[in-house]
């Protein structure tokens, strides 16, 4: 890192020998660790990334949630890089990019899910211009996967993939529940990343006591006290603990995310963990020692813009949908679904949204389908308008949302600061990569 507000490093993508769950497994990795750097940085930073393909098979870089340009060798999600070659990247954030916690991971239409379940991610953490009171910041990147004996990531069935792989092996930070240890009556900050490819995490840390900060890029203006958080895939927490001496796991509960009549259950996880209803359990936190000082008051954060007042130039609907009939799957005798918005499945050749560069503009996403869909747009934030009808208490800015199975969700978008091509998806990356996903062009 240069006094100029500059970060530049080599991530290279490949198969090999990496740590997971405390053993040598086969999997991907950025510079041969499951998750990749973190890498620190602050608004005004520029971040240049020289991105070498090891692998036998294209891939790219996405840096999620960041709000930078899309265009040329910004955020474009629309560059391959073929096995043996490289891109460099930089993305430069604006001055006011919001602080918190994004990630990074591989973008390559079709091969997203896989990349992702094999161990390419890691988390990015943008800084805030005037550091928290804390005794401790930890980064748990929560991904899950699956290992065979010899220790190779499995290979997941076509009929997984309509529900979207889950995988039985859990991790965070690539180990199998982790301990962490923390003196009594401190104040911590966990920035959680939900790096699954499908799996939502309905967190909660009993005999503690959390406070939410915000969600992806959203800060609200003071801490709320919660008892538990639902990270959908590619959502993250900024979460404050507050320390209390005792033993606690932090688990993800059940959460019943759907599925479509018909569809098989959750893939292994579900049937290799027994009944479901038990969750999963994440890491342990010991809290032990001699109390300390109670951490000082959390200083209130700058207001959330909020744009419920503003002027809408568009209102539009985007329609969510899983049925049969697609030509995305098939050859094992499981049926042909499409993942499709508005009626199309995602081709790379074809704008979907055309947005004029400075506008707000109103997004209704219906899910038609009895399973939820996390939606997720790139470069700008979406802030939550409605989900089935009611309306958050205080600005909520997020870059996924999920959309609840038959449900709905209204959100408003200020399209500032960039033009460019980019993209919405699901993040169930299988129903991504099957073609929930469409085109925006800002102009
Ligand atoms: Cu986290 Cu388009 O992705
Ligand atoms: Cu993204
Ligand atoms: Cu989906």
């Amino acid at each position: 890192r240069s006094a100029g507000g500059s970060l530049a490093l080599e991530l290279e993508a490949a198969r090999g020998p990496v740590q997971l769950a405390g053993r040598q497994a086969t999997a991907l990795g950025y510079n041969g660790t499951s998750p990749g750097p973190t890498l620190r940085l602050r608004a005004g930073d520029v971040l240049s990334i020289r991105l070498t393909n090891r692998l036998a098979e294209p891939t790219n870089l996405h840096v999620h949630g960041l709000h930078v340009s899309p265009a040329g060798a910004g955020d474009n999600v629309f560059v391959a890089v073929d096995p043996g070659g490289s891109f460099d990247y930089e993305y430069r954030l604006p001055a006011d990019h919001p602080p918190g916690v994004y990630w990074y991971h591989p973008h390559h239409h079709g091969m997203v899910a896989e990349q992702i379940f094999g161990g390419l991610f890691g988390a990015i953490v943008v800084e805030d211009a005037v550091p928290l009171p804390v005794s401790m910041d930890r980064v748990l990147v929560v991904s899950d996967t699956d290992l065979d004996a010899a220790g190779n990531v499995r290979d997941v069935p076509p009929s997984e993939r309509m529900a979207g792989r889950e995988g039985g092996l859990v991790l965070v930070n690539g180990q199998s529940n982790p301990l962490l240890s923390a003196l009594p009556g401190q104040r911590e900050r966990w920035r959680l990343v939900n790096a699954c490819a499908a799996r939502y995490l309905r967190l909660q840390l009993d005999g503690q006591s959390m406070q939410l900060l915000g969600m992806d890029s959203g800060r609200f203006q003071s801490p709320a006290a919660v008892e538990e958080v639902l990270l959908a895939p590619g959502n993250r927490a900024d979460l404050l603990v507050t320390t209390m001496a005792g033993e606690s796991v932090l688990r993800s509960a059940y959460y019943d995310r759907g599925s479509m009549p018909g569809m098989m259950g959750r893939g292994p996880a579900g049937r290799a963990q027994g009944d479901p209803s038990q969750g999963v359990s994440l890491a342990t936190l010991q809290v032990a020692g001699e109390s300390v000082p109670g951490p000082s008051g959390v200083p209130p954060q700058p207001a959330p813009a909020d744009l419920r007042q503003a002027p809408v130039a568009a209102h539009r609907q985007f329609l969510l949908a899983a049925g049969m009939g697609g030509g995305s799957m098939g050859g094992d005798g499981t049926g042909m679904m499409a993942f499709t918005i508005n009626g199309r499945e995602f081709d790379e050749a074809r704008t979907d949204t055309t947005v004029a560069a400075g506008s707000v503009e109103e997004w209704t996403v219906v899910n038609t389908s009895p399973m939820d869909h996390p939606f997720h747009l790139h470069v700008w934030p979406m802030q939550l308008i409605s989900v089935d009808g009611a309306a958050p208490a205080s600005p909520a800015w997020q870059d996924v949302v999920n959309v609840p199975a038959n449900g709905r969700v209204t959100v408003r978008i200020a399209f500032r600061d960039f033009t460019g091509r980019s993209a919405y998806h699901c993040h169930i990356l299988d129903h991504e990569d099957l073609g929930m996903m469409g085109a925006i062009e800002v102009r």
